[in-house]
């Protein structure tokens, strides 16, 4: 388990970690999202020992990456899979990450197996694919069979067929009863790994919660209307929820359930041709909560107060 207390983190001006508070779960898939400069590569950075907070505190099973008596047994990580030394094999990276660690070498053939590696393993790394930087990657973080793992934008760059192998990987680990936190931009991936998500944005914390409650919410359901009377209808509506006219004939209500959009259309004797609600998608449930927290938008800064969540 990850505990993050009252994390702050500040480069100079920049408070790139400002107050964050969660928990990463053993036997769940966390996804850690917020737009680029949140501050979830320095959250994972500082979890894993590699910047120093400046207030609050980062443990894994109760204990700072320091205090760890063994820390690649406890704890792996991918987090910049560009950080290996190009002239290595794949092979003589992961025997020295062992030796250095007091590992046995016979761990290093099982986790080249376990990620795909082959014979890319004897190899020059300087040769391989962004692809096989992150098997390599994954292979390292593997070596002390961990029961707690980071992968920081691990699907970055690989094909179809490594985002799914990614996927599954994850999964494997939580069903194996392992503590995973996974942060990507890539929300229709996150949605098909992720249990749980952690949304942050400006360093503090947006959103802390199951992927189905997050689908859920209330403030997020949409209900999808055809009807010929389209335009009286959307009139009719207007009290109980905003209308948008997608198309003609066609309206998407928010802030109301089908059921009462179908007993107003009722009332009003408007036919109906297609009453139901969109399936929600963690993208559209992300940008709704990220709104305000979006450093860098298209179009120039966000601008929305500063630090205005909610
Ligand atoms: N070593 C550093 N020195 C100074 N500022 C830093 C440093 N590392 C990160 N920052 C700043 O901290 C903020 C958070 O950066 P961070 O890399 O943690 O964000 P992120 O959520 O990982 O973003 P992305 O999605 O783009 O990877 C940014 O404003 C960044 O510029
Ligand atoms: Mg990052």
């Amino acid at each position: 388990m990850i505990r993050i207390q009252q994390l702050t983190k500040q480069y100079g001006a920049t408070r790139a970690v400002d107050g964050l508070t969660f928990d990463v779960e053993p036997g769940k898939v966390t996804g850690f999202l917020g737009p680029n400069g949140a501050g979830k590569s320095t959250t994972m950075r500082i979890v894993m020992g590699l910047d120093h907070p400046t207030s609050g505190t980062a443990t894994i099973n109760g204990k700072p990456y320091a205090d760890l008596h063994s820390p690649l047994r406890e704890v792996g990580a991918l987090l910049d899979p560009g950080a290996m030394h190009p002239g290595r094999t794949g092979r003589a990276h992961l025997r020295i990450a062992a030796r250095s660690n007091g590992l046995p070498i016979s761990r290093v053939d099982e986790v080249i197996e376990h990620v795909g590696l082959g014979p890319a393993a004897r190899r020059r790394i300087k040769g391989y694919s962004l692809g096989m930087r992150q098997r390599l990657g994954i292979a390292a973080a593997l070596l002390g069979d961990p029961q707690v793992l980071l992968f920081d934008e691990p699907v970055n760059g690989l094909d179809v067929e490594g985002v799914r192998w990614i996927r599954d990987v994850l999964r494997g680990f939580a069903d194996e009863g392992r503590t995973v936190l996974v942060s990507s931009h890539l929300m229709s991936e996150m949605q098909l790994i992720a249990d749980r998500v952690v949304v942050i944005g400006r360093g503090t914390l947006i959103a802390d919660a199951d992927v189905g409650d997050i689908l859920r919410g209330p403030d997020q359901r949409r209900i999808r209307v055809r009807s010929p009377e389209a335009d009286a209808l959307a009139a009719a509506l207007h009290e109980g929820g905003q209308v948008e006219h997608t198309r003609p004939g066609e309206l998407v209500v928010t802030g109301m359930t089908a059921t009462e959009v179908g007993d107003i259309a009722h009332a009003l004797r408007f036919p109906l041709y297609h009453l139901a609600e969109i399936e929600q998608s963690l993208e559209h449930a992300y940008l709704a909560l990220t709104a305000d927290s979006v450093e860098y938008a298209v179009g120039g800064p966000s601008t929305s107060a500063e630090g205005e969540t909610r």
